[in-house]
Order: structure tokens, then C-alpha cells, then sequence
């Protein structure tokens, strides 16, 4: 079994990949033919395949916008973004690499779309991180391909194989959508859900406190952008609200870094007769435009780690996309150190409401 550090790669780049990329690399001796990659969490894994042997190629997908937004720069590799990108649907592949998502419901997505890329005859390899829950994510690969086996444990990942896998043609995400309904302020709208997307069995606690707020100190304006969207409860909801207290209605945008949260907001748009547009960006970063008011439930969670990074990211360039006097609404773990950023970047700003968990904050630019 080749060794990672025996290999020609850049020691320092190949570090900075993730576990379970670096397990790949370790192991990629059992690449064949053409190779599809599911779950891609860094770009920079593809130039460290074969770098000195034959070229490899195939299909790299990542359900992370930023992440595919790279990939498309890779030569040799067709880049896809999620579960519904049509170039899923054009080729089939010897070796289909499906790395484990932090969701068991979405494992068991990845696998089925990973079953459809098969050509006949293929190889199905599982690379998971040990708390990420590898061992327990064995008994779903099982119970597709009972042959699989361990071949590697390395830089603390598992690394599965199964030959002879069979293609199951026919993979959908449609297939794979359901719809909650939620209620706030009696006002109730049907959200999408989708494997592996936030809050997925119902109304989040902290983005319930925010729409009371919302019921309570309403954000008059036409256009609204809600950053980090999931599944688009926000604007939709805030726009029945508004509708069943005869208001104006607002057009609320929605952004989103997740491919499945994208997909979801447009279902839930189209099921609640919502209006706005939908975007696929990492952060506010490709976002044109400036808005009278953003509201967010922003992530706080990278994989299975607490992460702020990417809101204290967005609180820096919000102000850049807020009207002069414009309004940010915004609910989060009263524990983040949002309110100091918050003042630090837009100005001065209020506690609306909090409830020993979740704190919701407003703020106008001057
Ligand atoms: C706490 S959830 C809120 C979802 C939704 N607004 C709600 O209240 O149900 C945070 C969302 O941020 C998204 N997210 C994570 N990193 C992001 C980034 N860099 N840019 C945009 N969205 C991001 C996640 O995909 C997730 O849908």
C-alpha cells in the first residue's frame, strides 16, 4: 500500500486537506478508470491525484458552493454542483468515491446517487472520519454492497471498498424531498426538506424567536435578503405574514452556500407562492446589490465542528449590501460574540428579544 509521505505530494498542501481527502490520497491506488467523486470538501484534492502519473479523471462533486465554485477551475474534471446538477445524469464511472457527510440521512442520498454513476462492474469506496461517525455509517454501505470491505485506517479515517457493484440507474433528488408544515404567530407555511439540510424536522427554535420579532416589530421594505436561507422558511413565512395582516408584501431573497438548501428554498418558494430570488454563494462574496433589509439565522457549524468563521465573514461585508439606514435582523446563540462585531461593523445595536438561549439583534446602518 502506497504511503503518503513516500508519494510526490507537497507535504504542506496536502496537510491543510481534509482527513478524509488525505486518507483518499493514501489510497488512491484504488482508483480505476474513470472516477467520481462524492462530497468533495477541498478543490485542492484534485491536483494531488496522480500528480506525477497518468492524469484522472471524472466527475468531482460538492454540495458546497464555494467549494464547486473552485472545482470548475480543475482541467480533466467535470465539476457538479449537488444533487441536481444535470451532469449527473451524462456519464458512468469505474471507481465512485463517496466521502461521509455529516447527515446518516444524507449518507444514504450520497449512496444511492453514487449507485446510479456506476458503470457495471464498479469499485464503491466510503472514506469517513472516525467521529464523524464512520464505524456506525458502515451498516448503511453494508446493506447496498454486503461485500464491502475495510481496506485502510488512516489519518484517523476508515477507508471502505466493494467491487463488482451494480449500477441502480435513476437517482432523483426529487425523490428524496419532504415537506413540513410550520407555524409561527398562527401563520403557517410548507417548508422543503432534503437530506442533510438544517433543521430538517421542523421550525428551529432560534428562527422562531426571529420571526416573532418580526410579527412583533415588523421590517417594513419592499426587498428583504435573508443570508443563509436553509430551506427558505424565513421568506416564505415573512411574506404569508404580511399577506394575512394585509400588508404589502415584501420580495425576499435568499442565499445560501448548500446545494440542498438551495433546492429546498425554491420548492418552498413555489409551494407558498413566494417571491425573490435564490442564490447558490459562500457568504455574501459574488453577491451584487444592496438591500433595505437582511435577516439571518446565520451557521455557526462547519462539518461537526463550531465554526463563526463564516458570520463574522458575513457581518464585515453586510454593510456593503445594506441601504443607507438599512436594517439587519439577526437570531443567534446568545453565547457568539456577535453583538461586539455587530457594533464593531454597522453600528450601534439592540437585544429585540432573548430567551436564555437565543438572542435576536438589530442594528441600522448610519
Ligand atoms: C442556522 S442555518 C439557518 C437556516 C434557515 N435560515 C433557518 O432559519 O431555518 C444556517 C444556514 O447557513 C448556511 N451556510 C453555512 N455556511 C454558509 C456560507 N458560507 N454562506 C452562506 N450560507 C452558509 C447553511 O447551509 C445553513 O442552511
Amino acid at each position: 500500500m502506497q504511503s503518503l509521505v513516500a508519494s510526490n505530494l507537497p507535504d504542506a498542501s496536502v496537510k491543510s486537506l481534509p482527513n478524509s481527502h488525505q486518507a483518499l490520497l493514501k489510497n488512491q491506488h484504488l482508483l480505476i478508470g474513470r472516477v467520481a467523486l462524492l462530497g468533495v470538501a477541498s478543490a485542492h484534492l484534485l491536483p494531488e491525484l496522480s500528480p506525477s502519473g497518468p492524469a484522472i479523471s471524472g466527475l468531482a462533486m460538492s454540495e458546497h458552493a464555494g467549494v464547486f465554485r473552485a472545482l470548475g477551475h480543475q482541467e480533466t474534471w467535470q465539476a457538479c454542483f449537488g444533487y441536481d446538477d444535470p451532469a449527473l445524469t451524462q456519464n458512468r464511472y469505474d471507481s465512485v468515491v463517496v466521502f461521509l457527510p455529516k447527515a446518516r440521512s444524507e449518507l444514504e442520498m450520497r449512496l444511492a446517487l453514487a449507485l446510479s454513476l456506476a458503470a457495471d462492474n464498479a469499485r464503491l469506496i466510503l472514506v469517513g472520519e472516525k467521529k464523524e461517525g464512520i464505524a456506525g455509517a458502515i451498516k448503511q454501505l453494508k446493506a447496498i454492497v454486503p461485500q464491502a470491505s475495510k481496506v485502510d485506517s488512516a489519518r484517523h479515517c476508515q477507508v471502505w471498498c466493494a467491487d463488482a457493484v451494480e449500477p441502480v440507474p435513476g437517482f432523483q433528488v426529487q425523490d428524496w424531498l419532504s415537506w413540513d408544515r410550520v407555524e409561527c404567530a398562527g401563520v403557517p407555511v410548507d417548508v422543503a426538506g432534503l437530506p442533510g439540510i438544517f433543521s430538517q424536522d421542523g421550525l428551529d427554535k432560534g428562527t422562531r424567536l426571529l420571526l416573532e420579532t418580526l410579527s412583533e416589530q415588523p421590517a417594513g421594505a419592499e426587498r428583504i435578503l435573508d443570508f443563509a436561507c436553509g430551506a427558505g422558511v424565513i421568506g416564505a413565512w415573512v411574506q404569508a405574514w404580511q399577506a394575512s395582516q394585509k400588508r404589502a408584501v415584501a420580495s425576499v431573497d435568499a442565499v445560501d452556500v448548500q446545494s440542498q438548501a438551495i433546492i429546498c428554498a425554491r420548492e418552498t418558494y413555489q409551494r407558498n407562492g413566494a417571491a425573490g430570488t435564490i442564490s447558490a454563494s459562500d457568504g455574501l462574496t459574488g453577491m451584487e446589490g444592496l438591500w433595505p433589509v437582511i435577516i439571518s439565522n446565520p451557521p455557526f457549524h462547519s462539518g461537526v465542528k463550531t465554526d463563526t468563521s463564516m458570520t463574522e465573514q458575513f457581518l464585515q461585508d453586510v454593510k456593503r449590501h445594506l441601504q443607507p439606514g438599512g436594517e439587519l435582523r439577526l437570531v443567534a446563540n446568545s453565547f457568539l460574540p456577535y453583538e461586539a462585531l455587530i457594533k464593531r461593523y454597522i453600528g450601534r445595536v439592540e437585544r429585540l428579544r432573548e430567551d436564555g438561549r437565543f438572542t435576536v439583534y438589530r442594528a441600522f446602518r448610519g
